[in-house]
């Protein structure tokens, strides 16, 4: 039997220092890279200097998304959360893991991290994406995850801005 990516049970849990390796394998995957605004590979003691200053951030949360029961958890994606400083809006960055892409799971990873960010400072007003136009898996995710357009483009290499709006 397979299960529909919305009825997939995502649980969210802070990166820890124990994070470090698997982060550095995804995020330098060809296809995580290749939509990232940085699509060179990262070399391994830039990458733990930055996760190390990355986890010591206080207006940066690193989330790290798993599936599964007890002994056979797996990892889904990462979500990373940048906030401004007055806490009412933060800038999200989403990734699937490479074995769990093309499945659909991104809107419900995306929705999941939403859930998330709204229970923890439930002064957010807004979250924020940028996305590349030839991205078109993320502007599915984020489309189908209730994010709105609110600038195109200016041209081809230009980010779409898109918002989710928690109406607060
Ligand atoms: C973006 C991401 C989270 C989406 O993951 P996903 O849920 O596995 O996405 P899917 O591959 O299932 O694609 C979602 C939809 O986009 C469609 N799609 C995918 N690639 C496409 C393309 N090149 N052109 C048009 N549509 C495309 C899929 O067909 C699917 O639509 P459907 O459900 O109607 O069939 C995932 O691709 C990812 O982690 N990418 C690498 C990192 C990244 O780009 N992050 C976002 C930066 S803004």
């Amino acid at each position: 039997m397979t299960s529909s990516p919305s009825s997939v049970k995502i649980a969210l849990r802070r990166a820890t220092k124990n994070d470090c390796d698997a982060l550095f394998v995804w995020r330098n995957h060809p296809s995580v890279r290749q939509f990232s605004s940085n699509s060179q590979p990262i070399q391994w003691e830039a990458h733990c200097e930055w996760f190390e200053k990355t986890l010591l951030n206080k207006h940066r949360i690193v989330l790290i998304a798993e599936t599964g029961e007890a002994d056979a958890v797996k990892p889904l994606g990462v979500l990373r959360y940048d906030f401004a400083v007055s806490v009412v809006e933060a800038v999200v960055s989403i990734y699937l893991v490479p074995e769990s892409m093309g499945k659909g799971l991104g809107t419900a990873l995306l929705n999941a991290g939403t859930q998330w960010v709204k229970e923890e400072f439930p002064f957010l007003q807004r979250i924020r994406a940028d996305v590349l136009p030839e991205n078109q898996a993320s502007v599915k995710t984020f489309e189908r995850a209730g994010f709105h357009l609110i600038a195109e483009p200016r041209d081809a290499k230009d980010f779409i801005h898109y918002e989710f709006d928690f109406g607060t």
